[in-house]
């Protein structure tokens, strides 16, 4: 067998068919919303990856920082022989726990964006000949057909990508992930914490304004998958702490009353000045918070590490 198999759960028409029902139902509605999963092309993907690296933005650093301390433990804990990951993107950090998994003999990326999943996927069987590589473009909120591998299993959905998720989702893809899971296999989950405001609104309005442009490029993304006609510097980002949800919110603020067609919908919609357009929630977590969570799902928690400062945790927990 190749080292590097890819598979596309979905075709391509369903992944277009999900869009539009999405940016249909997002836009039609108060306030108007868009769903993040759009955030993701080959552009959007590449500008993640330098949100990683600004000083702003600390969750990518701490996360490392337990990983490169932690993944020996993890390991010895786990046993795992799959690695499954969640949203993997560039599978940067998770080059660390790899290293660590001794025994590791398969490993499944999944994410939406193609382009990560080839290059990330390319570069780790070069680097761990004998791996192999099974990456799947899926949604992980979506009903999960993975290959058969070896047990045990380790399921890890990393970079707090689950605080983009709305409470009720993530019960529901914490459930799914549940399912996933046989006895003796395990979930690696990164939360980021809840912690001084001002840290965290910097950490989505950065002063080099890479996050303003990675928020406008859903609007990108509606331009040329649905034949929209969005003025992207039409439209300010705004990141805002909602201290009652515990959560980041961002938004494109309409700069003035303005109309945009989205003709693949046969739809206009009018935004009046100052309206706002909601794009995604980062929501942060408490320890007490991530173990009730993951109990409601039939999970338990059996180790939870933070980096020394305590702005992330990565928690590990197993099927009850
Ligand atoms: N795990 C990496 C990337 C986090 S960014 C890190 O920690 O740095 C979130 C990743 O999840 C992106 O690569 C994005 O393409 C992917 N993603 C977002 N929504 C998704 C969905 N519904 N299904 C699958 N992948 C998704
Ligand atoms: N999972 C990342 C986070 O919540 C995603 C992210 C970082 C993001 N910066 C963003 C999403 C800006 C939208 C806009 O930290």
């Amino acid at each position: 067998m190749s080292p590097f198999l890819l598979t596309r759960t979905l075709p391509e028409d369903a992944t277009d068919a999900a869009l539009r029902a999405d940016v249909l139902k997002g836009l039609t509605r108060t306030p108007r919303t868009l769903p993040p999963k759009w955030f993701y092309d080959a552009h959007g993907s590449d500008l993640f990856e330098q949100i990683t690296e600004l000083p702003e933005y600390y969750p990518t650093r701490a996360e490392r920082e337990i990983l490169v301390a932690r993944s020996a433990e993890i390991a010895a804990a786990t046993g795992a022989r799959t690695l499954v990951e969640l949203g993997s993107g560039s599978s940067a950090k998770t080059r660390h726990l790899i290293e660590a998994l001794t025994g590791l003999r398969t490993y499944v990326p999944v994410d939406v964006s193609e382009n990560a999943l080839t290059q990330a996927g390319q570069a780790l069987i070069t680097e761990r000949p004998g791996l192999q590589v099974h990456a799947l473009i899926a949604d992980f909120t979506a009903r999960l057909p993975l290959p058969e591998t070896p047990a045990p299993r380790l399921v890890a959905f990393l970079g707090g990508t689950i605080g983009n998720l709305l409470p009720a989702e993530r019960a529901a893809f914490l459930a799914s992930v549940r399912a996933l899971l046989s006895p003796g296999d395990a979930l690696l989950l990164g939360t980021d914490l809840v912690k001084d405001e001002e840290v965290l609104v910097r950490a989505y309005d950065d002063g080099a304004g890479v996050t303003a442009q990675f928020n406008k490029n859903v609007l990108t993304v509606v331009n040329r998958e649905l034949g929209a006609d969005f003025d992207p510097g039409a439209f300010d980002h705004v990141a805002l702490w909602d201290a009652g949800n515990e959560w980041i919110e961002m938004r494109l603020r309409s700069r003035a009353a303005q109309t945009v067609k989205i003709r693949a919908l046969d739809l206009t919609v009018d935004f009046a000045a100052g309206e706002e357009l909601h794009t995604e929630v980062s929501a942060k977590f408490r320890k007490e918070g991530v173990r009730a969570e993951l109990s409601g799902a039939g999970l338990g928690l059996t180790h939870w590490w933070t980096d020394r400062e305590g702005r992330f945790a990565l928690s590990l927990s197993t099927a009850r």
